[in-house]
């Protein structure tokens, strides 16, 4: 992101020395100046893409160019999974240095058993490192002992192991690590971000927040902790509650689409909040929010997490009223500086944890900015 940024302002002062010089014959000093803003830019910018380049290949141990680097994603057709996947490659090959035939990354299709038969392959072809993201959290204990007795380091991520695989891993000195985000802290933003509206949530005025939460899967820690802490923020802050439904819509768009109908269709009026572990489903909800009439912030909230494009957008058009951004840049970075750790014999913390970011119609276009 930071070599974005950099590029940015190479582009800008070269469109400010075009536009200047554009401006006609008199303007020669301010082309001049203009053009020397735009050279300043591009050298800098190459000078932090060569250090940032040092840097990596320092932290590589040199050269990772024949380490083979093993991934799997618990399913491809997951869009916030979409989004770390691609920025896990392209950070592992073009700031790392791996070379693109030897990152391997695999489809789990949300089958576990699957999963692990490519994650066995991974090890009979003698993978130098793997990063996972499991179909089951609860297959972690198996599947560490089966990468500990071949001698090759995995780290998790995305879907958390519980605390006592966690603790085995330091006790027993084994090479694994999981890296992610503390989804209570995404739950509790969910939470203010319905605390921060004018009524605080009680759109109705009776006194009490009445809610539909539509859960991620909910073996998954991420939508244990959402739900929970969403709703811990307002009765922590002396709200009262009325939940009206919880029904899971396994982080699917079409799935939460269809639960927000049939919920829209039997509490009507009722419905002052709708909580979506995730923007996907907030966009499925926003679907059937609209459909039956409601308008997003006047009668009805509605929140999510993840921060895909098309959700901040909607906060900046007052059809989401916010949501969390999971940064996936920052998850990748970690995942892959991780295992590159572990391949320099370096010691690696068992829990590497990544913040959230609150999103409203305060930060979002900023937020969107970062994006892109
Ligand atoms: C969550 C994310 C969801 C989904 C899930 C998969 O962190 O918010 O959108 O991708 O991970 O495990």
């Amino acid at each position: 992101m930071r070599l974005f940024k950099k590029a940015t302002a190479v582009a800008m002062a070269s469109v400010m020395a075009l536009s200047l010089a554009a401006c006609g014959g008199g303007a020669k000093e301010t082309t001049a100046a203009a053009t020397q803003a735009a050279t300043e830019a591009a050298s800098e910018a190459a000078t932090e893409a060569a250090e940032a380049a040092t840097e990596a290949a320092e932290a590589a141990g040199g050269d990772v160019s024949s380490k083979k680097i093993g991934v799997s994603i618990y399913k491809f057709d997951d869009n916030f999974m979409t989004l770390y996947r691609t920025e896990l490659e392209r950070y592992l090959t073009e700031e790392l240095g791996f070379a693109k035939e030897n990152v391997v990354i695999q489809d789990g299709k949300g089958d576990q058993a699957e999963q692990t038969n490519q994650i066995q392959n991974f090890i009979t072809q003698k993978y130098d490192v793997l990063i996972l993201n499991l179909v089951q959290a609860s297959s972690a204990p198996e599947i560490t002992d089966m990468c500990k007795e071949a001698g090759i380091p995995v780290v998790y991520i995305n879907r958390e192991p519980d605390a006592a695989e966690e603790e085995r891993w330091a006790s027993e000195s084994i090479q694994a690590t999981y890296v992610g985000c503390d989804a209570r802290q995404s739950g509790t933003f969910q939470g203010e971000e319905i605390l921060e509206t004018a009524n605080k949530g009680d759109i109705n005025g009776d006194g009490k927040v009445s809610y539909i939460m539509i859960q991620g899967d909910p073996e998954n820690v991420d939508a244990q902790y959402r739900t929970e802490f969403s709703v811990k923020a307002l009765t922590d802050a002396g709200v009262e509650v009325e939940e009206l439904l919880m029904q899971r819509g396994d982080w699917d768009q079409a799935k939460a689409q269809q639960i927000a109908q049939d919920a829209l269709n039997q509490y009507g009026d009722k419905i002052e909040v709708i909580f979506c572990n995730n923007d996907a489903m907030a966009l499925g909800a926003l679907q059937s929010i609209e459909a039956a009439g409601r308008k997003v912030n006047e009668d009805i909230y509605l929140v999510g997490v993840d921060a895909l494009t098309e959700a901040v957008q909607n906060v900046i058009d007052g059809k989401q009223t916010g949501t969390v951004f999971n940064d996936h840049f920052a998850q990748a970075k970690s995942a892959a500086d991780m295992a590159v750790k572990f391949l320099n014999g370096e010691a690696v913390d068992p829990v590497n944890m990544v913040d959230y970011t609150k999103v409203t119609g305060d930060n979002a276009q900023q937020i969107l900015d970062q994006l892109k």
